[in-house]
């Protein structure tokens, strides 16, 4: 099988990288890593990279053409696919139009729900009955583009932000996968 080549970009800690990672090293898994980006140098996921030798690149959003330095680097490694994955700040429009390729994202809720920051706050506060993550396109708008898998769990009245969060993650290690097998399969 040809693998498509993936950029995945990060500014934390990194453990959907690591589970992306852990599943691209089956021999059907449809994606593997080519690339790790991220905005903040001190990123734990950079490790995963490191430890692997994938090659990575950290960018300086302070500069204004630092979205022109990542299509380059991407142009080098012939991306097929970004990756967001706990990639904290927004894609311009024309590096959107300018990639040309799919770009897609994990969000801890359930989306159209509860979009951008502070998540888990939010959902406790509007006693929701259900929680979980998805995975979808990026388009110029926040957490906006087609749903690509959703995944859910029901919200006990002991959980607290912490519990969601690491229940949501454990969901999302999943949701990452399937997506990109379900992209693939079908493209
Ligand atoms: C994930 O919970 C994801 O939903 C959000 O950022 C978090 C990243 O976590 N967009 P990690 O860096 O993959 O551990």
């Amino acid at each position: 099988m040809v693998k498509k080549k993936a950029c995945i970009f990060i500014s934390g800690r990194g453990s959907n990288l690591s589970s992306i990672l852990k599943r691209s090293r089956e021999y059907n898994f449809p994606v593997k890593i080519k690339l790790v980006i991220s905005n903040n140098s001190k990123a734990k996921g950079l490790l995963y990279a490191k430890k692997n030798s994938i090659p990575w690149l950290i960018v300086n959003t302070k500069k204004r053409n630092y979205e022109n330095q990542i299509l380059m680097e991407i142009k080098k490694w012939k991306v097929n696919l970004i990756c967001l994955a706990g990639y904290m700040r927004i894609i311009s429009k024309d590096f959107i139009r300018n990639f040309g390729n799919d770009i897609i994202n994990i969000h801890p809720s359930l989306l159209p729900k509860f979009k951008g920051l502070g998540t888990f706050q939010r959902i406790l506060k509007s006693n929701e009955i259900k929680t979980g993550c998805t995975v979808h396109y990026v388009n110029e708008k926040l957490d906006d583009g087609k749903i690509i898998v959703k995944k859910s769990f029901f919200i006990n009245e002991n959980d607290d932000i912490e519990s969601l969060r690491k229940k949501t993650q454990t969901l999302e290690y999943k949701a990452y996968s399937e997506a990109l097998i379900k992209i693939f399969r079908y493209n």
